[in-house]
């Protein structure tokens, strides 16, 4: 019973909860602010994935006081949840998304939060019939996000694909030695150029253990498998990965029907053992299908199903953190400092959320004509249809943003 397939199975059972919990959503940082998108949020389908917001991580803040900012108006991305997505573009400022629910067109999606605007990405090689769920991704320092892994159809995959998301073009990677198709697997990049693969599940009964990780090296397009030793975590979904501070330990925490006392774990990177890190502060509900971003010196969960009721993890719970920056000793805490502290009283961030300048609508329809040109070019050169871009999607046109900050409490309640 322990399975993705059975978990999604029961929550739509379960129905409608009409709080702003949620869980298969994306979590992505960018300029200080985590956005937070889609994910499956009261269990009816058609809600899925409409809710789009931030929080500011500018500034310092405690979890029993978050302020959401709504964005979900500017939100034009269909329905959908346990997509991936990546910090990305030729600014290393745009939120690429991929992987939206099965049967939709396109796969994927773009979010320029200078701008407020979602759009598509025209690329070289479309790989739009790739449409998949709950694949893995991750970027490297070249601006290349490579997904791996997730489900297109019935079918699970194995396959890695290639976004260059700075000019636009798809690619794929080597099959030669993957690891067997799955879904929900863990993915970090590691500082050199390898990524790891952790866990997953390939069917309603089968969850891959921990005891073997798998390594995509990006330089030289080829995999290999890694035994790892130590205290191997016990088979989980749901969980989710960061990479330590330091460059050299995988953090992993949660997972479904996970004991709050066994959510932790830690991977050494250079030996690969496994071993549980010393703990302060109060242990948090475990929790899975949550996300987990690095921001400043913690690591930040955000949202989930709870693993000691079920419910979706909301108000206070919605955000964890855990201070990483001593390795000898995490510590679980309610407090976001951001260091050095800026004065009491800072400003508001400068880029408002409804600051669409006609200067910076000006310089994304000049990048659009450009980056059309440069499809020209493309399509003379490549004799195909494939141009390079953003197509803005339809609904773009009236940008207009919920600019009072609303208190989590009350956000998504219908
Ligand atoms: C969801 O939307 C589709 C088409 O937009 C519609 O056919 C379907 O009935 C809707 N389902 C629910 C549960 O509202
Ligand atoms: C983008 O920013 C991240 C840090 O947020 C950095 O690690 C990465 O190397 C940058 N990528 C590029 C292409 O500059
Ligand atoms: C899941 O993976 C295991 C181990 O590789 C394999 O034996 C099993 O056939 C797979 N099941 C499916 C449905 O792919
Ligand atoms: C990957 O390719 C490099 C360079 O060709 C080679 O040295 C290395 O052994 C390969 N690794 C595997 C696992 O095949
Ligand atoms: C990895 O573990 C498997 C058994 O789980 C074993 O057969 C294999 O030899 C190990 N590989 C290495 C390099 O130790
Ligand atoms: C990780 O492994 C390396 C190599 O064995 C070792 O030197 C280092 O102390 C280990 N780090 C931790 C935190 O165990
Ligand atoms: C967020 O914005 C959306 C779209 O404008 C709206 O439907 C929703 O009610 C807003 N949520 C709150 C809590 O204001």
């Amino acid at each position: 019973m322990n399975s993705l397939v059975n978990i999604i199975i029961l929550w739509f059972i379960i129905g409608v909860n009409c709080q702003m919990g949620r869980y298969g959503h994306t979590a992505t940082l960018i300029d200080k602010k985590l956005y937070i998108l889609g994910g499956n949020s009261n269990g009816k389908f058609n809600d899925t994935g409409k809710h789009f917001f931030y929080l500011d991580v500018s500034a310092s803040f405690n979890t029993q006081e978050l302020l959401w900012h709504n964005l979900s108006n500017i939100n034009t991305v269909p329905s959908h949840d346990f997509a991936v997505s990546v910090k990305g573009g030729p600014k290393n400022n745009t939120l690429f998304l991929y992987g939206a629910t099965k049967g939709y067109e396109l796969a994927t999606y773009m979010f320029t939060p200078q701008s407020n605007i979602w759009g598509v990405p025209i690329t070289l090689f479309s790989t739009n019939h790739f449409t998949r769920q709950y694949s893995t991704s991750t970027i490297d320092y070249n601006g290349k996000m490579y997904l791996w892994g997730g489900q297109p159809s019935i079918l699970f995959s194995n396959e890695i694909y290639i976004l260059d998301t700075i000019n636009l073009i798809w690619g794929s990677g080597n099959l030669v030695g993957a690891p067997a198709p799955r879904v929900d697997c863990r993915t970090v990049f590691l500082p050199n150029n390898k990524i790891v693969y952790i866990g997953g599940s390939n069917s309603s009964n089968y969850n891959f253990q921990l005891d073997q990780v798998y390594l995509y090296d990006t330089i030289q397009d080829n995999w290999s498998v890694q035994n790892t030793s130590g205290d191997i975590p016990t088979t989980r979904i749901g969980f989710s990965s960061i990479l330590g501070l330091d460059g050299q330990r995988i953090i992993i925490f949660g997972g479904n029907k996970i004991d709050s006392t066994d959510a932790l774990y830690v991977l050494n990177t250079t030996n690969f053992e496994w071993y549980v890190p010393k703990i302060s502060g109060k242990l948090p509900e475990s929790r899975y299908f949550h996300m987990a971003n690095v921001i400043e010196k913690y690591m930040v969960v955000s949202f989930g199903i709870s693993n000691v009721n079920s419910k979706l993890i909301d108000g206070e719970d919605a955000i964890l953190l855990l201070d990483i920056s001593n390795n000898d000793e995490y510590q679980w805490t309610t407090s976001f400092e951001v260091l050095p502290p800026p004065p009491t009283s800072s400003p508001p961030p400068p880029n408002n959320t409804n600051n669409t300048s006609p200067i910076i609508v000006a310089a994304v329809i000049g990048s659009l004509i450009g980056s059309l040109s440069i499809a020209v070019g493309c399509f003379l050169l490549y004799k195909s249809k494939q141009k390079r871009g953003v197509m803005l999607i339809s609904g773009n046109e009236n940008i207009t943003s919920d600019r009072q900050p609303v208190t989590n409490g009350n956000l998504g309640q219908r």
